[in-house]
């Protein structure tokens, strides 16, 4: 188990993982190794993702076995559509589903009208038009499975098509000139991308639950010991300083029928209420015990008081996630993490997550690191007393096993 972790010609583009962007996801060879080791070695039966974010380690999962019970979580609806579709495919209608959309696209008569707050600011308006061309072709598809499987690859379209920079997650408009250089290919596109990536949705879990709601709240409610394995990436830190997942969606989010996408119905208040709702993100006078405290100590020490706050907030969630995993899991816990920065201090996720896992009775059994080979977050995410800062440049997985 991770004796090699490179899988330097590990391409996403070859298999499911590459056909939509979500950030910070994990390298599926990697977590299909793990998974694979574990499974083989022990009787494993179930399998839990809290932040399952794109899905990459539950579809491997399946992909090892189709028995395994695979159970889900995440607070963004659009990575619950993601997973969602990844995890139950396409049906044998699809090809005719294919031909009604192609048919509707070289003819369309019902044009459902939509709109959204600043959506002249993300869209030039021919490709507006466009997009709710291909937004009305999707509507008419009847069966829900094919249907969610056509928002997903819309999704792709959407974002590229946009008048957002591709070298951030965050939305950041791009100059005039650039947004005037966009080619409209939204139709064209959505109908080559449908036809190129069908054939990888043809595999299906019959066995999944995917939650889609917080899981500090949702952990709460399962049994103790119930997963086997429990698998995931947390977020690093608040997600507004560190991945924008929910900003990152919101294009999407906006443009996929509400009908199709699992909503508590806050989500789409604004473009920032995702990020805001995740872990570290929401304002509270919560604070750590003594415990929690001390392993944070020495890079609050290093921090300046100001930005206490912002981590105190992170850790107090993380912590609380953390102990009800070790509640939750009987067996194993995977975790791939990675140390953000600061004020120039590197806060070192992984050991604290470590130190944290054995105090709940699981130790630690294999370690390793990974460089993090293609990046949108930047290496240098900011300028702090006229040095550069730098961001997570390596991850690292850990698995621990429970004592007894
Ligand atoms: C590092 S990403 C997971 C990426 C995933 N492993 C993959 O390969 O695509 C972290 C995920 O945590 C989710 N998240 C953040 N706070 C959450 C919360 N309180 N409850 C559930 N999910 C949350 C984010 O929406 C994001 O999808």
């Amino acid at each position: 188990m991770l004796n090699n972790i490179a899988f330097k010609d590990y391409k996403k583009s070859d298999d499911i993982h590459g056909t939509v962007l979500y950030p910070a996801v994990m390298v599926a060879p990697v977590q299909k190794s793990v998974l694979n080791d574990i499974i083989l070695k022990n009787d494993i039966s179930s399998i839990f993702d809290p932040f399952h974010g794109s899905g990459t380690a539950l579809y491997e999962a399946m992909e090892i076995s189709t028995n395994l019970h695979l159970v889900g979580c995440d607070i963004n609806p659009l990575a619950n559509l993601i997973t969602r579709v990844k995890l139950q495919g396409v049906n044998s209608h699809v090809f005719k589903d294919i031909e009604k959309i192609k048919s509707y696209l070289s003819d369309p008569k019902q044009i459902y009208p939509f709109s959204f707050p600043n959506m002249e600011k993300w869209f030039r308006k021919d490709i507006f038009e466009s997009l709710k061309i291909v937004r009305s072709a999707i509507m008419n598809i009847k069966d829900e499975q094919n249907r969610l499987f056509f928002w997903y690859m819309l999704c792709d379209i959407i974002r590229k098509h946009s008048n957002t920079r591709s070298s951030t997650y965050k939305l950041h408009i791009k100059e005039i000139n650039a947004i005037s250089r966009i080619e409209n290919k939204v139709v064209a596109n959505f109908i080559s991308t449908i036809e190129k990536n069908v054939d990888k949705f043809m595999h299906e879990s019959k066995n999944f639950v995917l939650y889609k709601c917080d899981v500090l709240k949702k952990i709460k409610a399962f049994d103790s010991r119930v997963f086997d394995v429990s698998i995931t990436s947390p977020p690093y830190g608040d997600n507004a300083t560190t991945v924008p997942y929910g900003q990152f969606s919101m294009l999407a989010l906006y443009t996929i029928s509400q009908n199709d996408l699992e909503l508590e119905g806050w989500e789409l208040d604004n473009y920032s209420v995702i990020d805001s709702n995740s872990l570290g993100g929401r304002n509270s006078e919560d604070t750590l015990n003594t415990y929690e405290k001390n392993l944070i100590k020495p890079y609050l020490d290093r921090i300046s008081i100001s930005k206490h706050k912002k981590v105190i907030r992170f850790f107090y969630d993380y912590f609380q996630f953390l102990k009800e995993l070790c509640r939750v899991t009987d067996k194993y816990i995977v975790l791939t993490l990675g140390n953000r920065t600061v004020d120039r201090v590197q806060i070192n996720l992984t050991d604290i997550t470590k130190a944290f896992l054995e105090s709940q009775n699981f130790s630690n059994i294999k370690q390793a690191q990974r460089d993090i080979p293609v990046k949108r977050t930047p290496k240098v995410t900011s300028i702090v007393h006229q040095k550069p800062v730098s961001s997570m440049n390596c991850e690292y997985i850990i698995v621990h096993k429970r004592d007894i």
